[in-house]
């Protein structure tokens, strides 16, 4: 059977991911991710979870204490700001990192990612991951912008070294209203990348 878009973003996270590894939530939104995110990597584990919108962040929290899970650090700033956040013995060791891009679901459809920030993260990101570590990003682009940044992170991707890292589109292309599909960036074994 095809998988949809979205119980694959998490197949593939969690195929990456074993308990007490470090993992980012570069776009925490309502928390969905970040509790996902938390369950799998378990209490010895660590989730960075990321947002610009301060409704955002307090969603999360909500959602956290709820879920009674205490292994977040929630973080209010961008992702594109990441290495600063990351501990220096954890860097290189960063099991995955998941974006949604677009805008808060049920908030102000004028606060989205922006390509400049999301393709700097990213490139930051491939720094802090484990050999075999992987970034998922989730492309929603029927939104104002959207089709701007999905055409830059396409491109952006394209030049991605295959030697160090195998770049996976995963979508179906006859479902109706831009349907998000998937980027997978994941990091090879070699050294240099
Ligand atoms: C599609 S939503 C995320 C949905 C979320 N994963 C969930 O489960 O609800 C995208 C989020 O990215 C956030 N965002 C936009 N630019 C950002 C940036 N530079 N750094 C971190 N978050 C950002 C928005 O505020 C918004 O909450």
């Amino acid at each position: 059977m095809l998988k949809r878009v979205l119980p694959y973003a998490h197949e593939l996270m969690q195929q990456a991911i074993k308990p007490g590894e470090t993992v980012i939530d570069a776009t925490c939104g309502n928390g969905n991710d970040t509790v996902f995110l938390s369950e799998v990597t378990g209490p010895t584990g660590k989730v960075y979870a990321f947002d610009i919108q301060e409704q955002a962040i307090n969603n999360t929290k909500q959602k956290l204490m709820d879920a009674k899970v205490t292994n977040v650090q929630l973080i209010h700033d961008g992702h594109q700001h990441v290495e600063q956040y990351i501990a220096t013995e954890e860097q290189g060791k960063v099991a995955a990192a998941i974006f949604n891009l677009g805008y808060l679901p049920g908030s102000d459809k004028q606060v989205i990612t922006i390509p400049e920030n999301t393709i700097t993260a990213i490139d930051k990101l491939t720094k802090v991951l484990k050999p075999s570590g992987i970034i998922v990003c989730v492309v929603y682009y029927g939104h104002d912008g959207g089709q701007t940044e999905k055409n830059a992170l396409l491109e952006h991707l394209h030049h991605y070294d295959q030697k160090y890292f195998q770049v996976l589109q995963y979508g179906f292309i006859n479902q109706k209203n831009n349907p998000p599909f998937i980027l997978a960036i994941q990091k090879t074994n070699r050294l240099n990348a």
